[in-house]
């Protein structure tokens, strides 16, 4: 009897599976498939599937993922129709490894669909992947990039073409920031000693991002004008802009007119030089140049206003696409590639108005 029942059951899956993927029965198997659907609704109720999609943000308090976590909800809400709801829990992993960790076992534990995790610590990225693996659920990391040796590393059995990284390229973000000095009429060399005179603000050395915009910013300028350089001061301001401004304002206090151009790895913390520039009496452009790196409004309008000397472009729409497409893909069953690339922009007077 219990054989016989669960033979039933099973081809009463089948036939229902059968139905979801296809619109139209054809007109001799409907009579069959409307007995086997009044059977059905009383077994699971019908109804569009839900997917469930956990996110954990490093923190809610960045500048940059703000923009980036709420367009990853506008976009999975313009996903739903009658078929599929997307249910998103976001959660704020308050830059915090240990509540992070928790906040992914619980995701775990309810048995998610897939998720999207912005993690505190990349290092973490190996034992996240243990743990999902384990329990089969999908995972696509955005903004902090795992080290490639972990991504390879998982990339083998039943866990092969689970995971993805969605990024961009923080090198070309890098690069594109030596050359808006670069391609200056005087380089960024204010005082004509063809060697340019500098000041640092990093990102959260967590991101690697904060490492190659740092590094690749000042070789591709060396590249690409044949100058010296000498960095005055180099600090890490966390991606902060009230850190921003406070680390401008010790080293304009301490090198005064000798600064020739502020480097900050992201825009929020340009912001804050900006106002600490200002403040000593300095005018962007004129007397010093800055740049940053995200394109968030204020500074393309900063940009447009001559006050700032350019951006790039760190594209938190196309990313937060991406991400969403392809926890799709692997709620879906599809095999993800293992890195999912998306643009930087430079953001120059020239062309800032588009980017508003
Ligand atoms: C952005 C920063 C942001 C950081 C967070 C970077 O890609 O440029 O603005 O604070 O990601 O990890």
């Amino acid at each position: 009897m219990k054989k016989l029942l669960s033979v039933l059951l099973a081809s009463l899956m089948v036939i229902s599976l059968v139905a979801c993927a296809q619109q139209t029965a054809p007109a001799t198997t409907e009579a069959a498939a409307e007995s086997v659907e009044t059977a059905v609704e009383s077994e699971a109720p019908a109804g569009p599937r839900t997917v469930r999609v956990g996110v954990s943000i490093y923190t809610f308090d960045d500048a940059f993922m703000t923009l980036y976590r709420n367009e990853l909800t506008r976009y999975f809400e313009s996903k739903n129709n009658d078929q599929v709801t997307y249910e998103v829990t976001m959660q704020d992993g308050k830059n915090d490894q240990a509540e992070q960790t928790n906040q992914i076992d619980n995701f775990i534990a309810q048995g998610y669909d897939v998720l999207i995790l912005n993690l505190v610590q990349s290092t973490s990225a190996a034992t996240v992947m243990d743990k999902c693996a384990a329990a089969g659920i999908p995972v696509v990391f955005i903004n902090r990039e795992p080290s490639e040796s972990d991504m390879q590393s998982h990339n083998t059995g039943d866990y092969a073409g689970k995971f993805t990284y969605v990024g961009a390229d923080a090198r070309q973000s890098g690069r594109f920031q030596g050359e808006l000095i670069a391609d200056l009429e005087n380089k960024g060399d204010l005082n004509g000693d063809g060697k340019l005179q500098y000041v640092m603000i990093e990102g959260d050395p967590e991101n690697v991002d904060a490492q190659y915009r740092t590094e690749f910013s000042i070789s591709q300028y060396k590249e690409k004008t044949g100058n010296e350089v000498e960095c005055l001061d180099d600090q890490v301001g966390n991606w902060q802009r009230a850190e921003g401004q406070r680390l401008a304002a010790n080293a304009l206090t301490q090198y005064g007119d000798q600064i020739e151009v502020i480097f900050c790895n992201n825009d929020d913390m340009a912001m804050g030089a900006k106002v600490a520039i200002e403040a000593a009496g300095r005018k962007i452009n004129e007397n010093i140049y800055l740049v940053g790196v995200d394109a968030l409004a204020e500074a393309v309008e900063a940009v447009i206003a001559g006050e700032m000397t350019g951006t790039v472009l760190n594209d938190h729409n196309g990313q937060s696409h991406a991400a969403v497409d392809c926890a799709i893909a692997a709620a879906n069953g599809e095999a993800l590639e293992l890195y999912n690339w998306v643009d930087y922009v430079k953001v120059t007077p020239e062309n800032a108005s588009q980017y508003k």
